[in-house]
C-alpha cells in the first residue's frame, strides 16, 4: 500500500483521537480518559510522519529521535513534579515553547526562500511571516507571563508611561512591516524578516506587561490560542493536516475560553489585546487598620454553628488547593448532611489558578457534580444560604469588585458571599490574595475569621463537630 495514503490515515486517526479526547475533557468524570485518547492519537500521528515520504533531503531520524526523547523526557519530569497549583505556569512554558517553535520554522523556511534554495508563493510567504508574528508573540508573552505568575517581576514592574499607545504604535509598525517584507518578494532579504521576528518578539512581551492581578487568566487562554495558531501556521507551511488540525484546535478552544475568562471577568477582549487594563487601580478600600475591627470565631463555636444550621455553602478557592483540604471538606460535607444540614460549593469561574481548577479539585474528593453552583446559581442561592464557608478564597468574594470603582478587580462578577447570615472566613492571615488587594469582607458585621492552614482547620473542625 501506497506510504503517503498510510501516513494520512495516521494523521486522520491522531486527529479524531484530539476531538474525541477534547470532548472527553469536557467533564471532570471522563477527563482523565480524554487525556490518554489525545496523548494516543499524537503518538500515531509522530510514528506515521516518521514513516513519510520526503519531497527533497533526507528523513535525519538522529535528530527527530533525539529531539523527541529529549522533549518526552524533560516534559514527563515536568508533567511529574509539577503542582496543581503551579500549572498555568507549566502550560505558559508549553505555550510559549509552542510559539518559539514556529518562530524558528518560519525563519528557516524564509531563509531558504531568500537564500534561493526554495521557491515560495505569496501564500507560503503571508503563513511564514504570521508564524513569526503569532509564534513570536506567543513565546515572549509566555515567558513574561510565566515570570509573573511566579512572582520573579512585578505586574507593574515594566509598564511605560502611556503603555496601551506604545502597543498600538508598535503593532501598527509591525503589520506596515510586514506588508512590506511580503509585497518586496524574494527582494525583502532574510534582515527585514529578522527584524520583523524581533519586533513581534518585542511585541510579545510589551503586550503582556501591563497586564497583571487577577487579569492575567485571561491573556494565558489568549497565548494559549497563540500558540494553537503558531502551530496551525507551522502546519500550512509544511502542508500536514494533522498540525493544522491539532493547531487549530488549540487555538479554536483557546480563543473559546478567552472569551468565557472575559465574560467572567466582565473585561471585553478589546481591551485584552491592547492591552490596557489590570494589575494597578487606586482602590478606595479601606485598610486593614484603625477604627475595622477583624472578628475572629473559636474552633468550637463555628462547629457548633455549621452543625445546627440549615444550610452551608462552601466557596473553595486558591487556597483549599495550596492546602489540598478537598478531602477533609468532604468529610465535613458528610458530617453536616448527616444532621439534615444542605451543603452546597460555590464555584466562581476564575477561583484558584486554572479554569476548572476547583471542580477538578472536589472531583478528586468525590463531591456529587450537582452540589456544585455556578456563579449566578451560587448568588441566588447565598440569599437564603445561613452560612457562607470560604476555605481559602479571597479575590473571587471581595465585594471591592461591585462597590469601588478604583479597585483593580471592579466589574469583576463575585461571589456574594456577604447576603448570607453568616460568613466563616478560613485562612492563615490578613494577607492579600492573587490580586494583592485588600478584601473589606473581612471587615464586615456577618464575617468571623477562623486563622489557620485550611486542611488543619478543617479536621480540627470535623473533630469538634464529632465530639458535639
Ligand atoms: P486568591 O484571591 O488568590 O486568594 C487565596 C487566599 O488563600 C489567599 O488570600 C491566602 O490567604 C489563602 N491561602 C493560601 N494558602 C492557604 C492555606 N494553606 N490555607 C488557607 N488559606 C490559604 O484566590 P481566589 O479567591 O481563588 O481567586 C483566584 C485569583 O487568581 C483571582 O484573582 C484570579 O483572577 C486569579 N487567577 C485565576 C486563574 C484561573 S484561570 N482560575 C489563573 C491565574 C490567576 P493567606 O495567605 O492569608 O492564607
Amino acid at each position: 500500500m501506497d506510504i503517503k495514503f498510510l501516513t494520512d490515515i495516521g494523521f486522520l486517526i491522531g486527529s479524531i483521537g484530539f476531538v474525541w479526547g477534547l470532548k472527553l475533557l469536557s467533564s471532570p468524570d471522563s477527563a482523565r480518559r480524554g487525556n490518554a485518547i489525545a496523548s494516543i492519537g499524537m503518538a500515531v500521528a509522530i510514528i506515521s510522519i516518521l514513516f513519510a515520504p520526503l519531497d527533497k533531503g533526507d528523513n535525519n531520524y538522529l535528530w527527530v529521535i533525539g529531539g523527541l526523547a529529549v522533549g518526552a523526557v524533560v516534559g514527563y519530569i515536568m508533567a511529574i513534579r509539577v503542582k496543581m497549583t503551579a500549572m498555568p505556569q507549566m502550560v505558559s512554558i508549553f505555550n510559549g515553547l509552542g510559539g518559539a517553535c514556529a518562530v524558528l520554522i518560519g525563519m528557516v523556511e524564509l531563509r531558504h526562500f531568500y537564500s534561493g534554495t526554495t521557491a515560495m508563493t505569496g501564500g507560503q510567504i503571508a503563513i511564514s511571516l504570521s508564524a513569526l508574528f503569532i509564534g513570536g508573540i506567543a513565546f515572549t508573552g509566555s515567558i513574561l507571563a510565566w515570570f509573573k505568575l511566579e512572582e520573579w517581576i512585578r505586574d507593574n514592574a515594566l509598564v511605560l508611561p502611556k503603555h496601551s499607545i506604545f502597543n498600538m504604535v508598535l503593532l501598527a509598525v509591525i503589520l506596515a512591516l510586514g506588508i512590506y517584507v511580503y509585497i518586496q518578494d524574494v527582494d525583502a532579504g532574510i534582515g527585514l524578516a529578522a527584524i520583523f521576528m524581533l519586533l513581534s518578539l518585542v511585541y510579545g512581551v510589551s503586550f503582556v506587561v501591563p497586564i497583571g492581578g487577577a487579569d492575567m487568566p485571561v491573556v494565558i487562554s489568549l497565548l494559549n490560542s497563540f500558540s494553537g495558531l503558531s502551530a496551525a501556521s507551522a502546519g500550512l507551511i509544511y502542508g500536514n493536516n494533522f498540525m493544522l488540525v491539532g493547531g487549530i484546535l488549540v487555538g479554536a478552544s483557546g480563543t473559546i475560553l478567552t472569551v468565557l475568562m472575559c465574560n467572567a471577568m466582565n473585561r471585553s477582549l478589546l481591551n485584552v489585546l491592547i492591552g490596557g487594563f489590570g494589575g494597578g487601580g487606586t482602590s478606595t478600600a479601606k485598610k486593614g487598620t484603625g477604627d475595622l475591627v477583624v472578628k475572629e470565631v473559636s474552633l468550637n463555636d463555628a462547629a457548633i454553628q455549621l452543625y445546627y444550621s440549615g444550610s452551608v455553602v462552601i466557596v473553595p478557592g486558591y487556597g483549599l488547593a495550596v492546602a489540598q483540604a478537598q478531602k477533609v471538606c468532604k468529610e465535613i460535607d458528610d458530617l453536616l448532611e448527616s444532621n439534615g444540614v444542605d451543603v452546597k460549593y460555590a464555584i466562581h469561574p476564575v477561583a484558584g489558578r486554572m479554569p476548572g481548577h476547583m471542580n477538578v479539585l472536589l472531583a478528586e474528593a468525590d463531591v456529587p457534580y450537582p452540589k456544585l453552583l455556578d456563579l449566578e446559581d451560587a448568588n441566588d442561592a447565598l440569599k437564603n444560604t445561613d452560612i457562607a464557608v470560604i476555605v481559602g478564597a479571597n479575590d473571587v468574594v471581595n465585594p471591592s469588585a461591585l462597590d469601588d470603582p478604583g479597585s483593580p478587580i471592579y466589574g469583576m462578577p463575585v461571589l456574594r458571599v456577604w447576603d448570607a447570615k453568616n460568613v466563616i472566613v478560613l485562612k492563615r492571615s490578613m494577607r492579600s490574595g492573587y490580586a494583592g488587594i485588600e478584601n473589606p469582607l473581612f471587615f464586615h458585621e456577618r464575617t468571623r475569621m477562623l486563622f489557620g492552614d485550611a486542611k488543619d482547620t478543617l479536621s480540627k473542625l470535623v473533630s469538634e463537630i464529632k465530639n458535639l
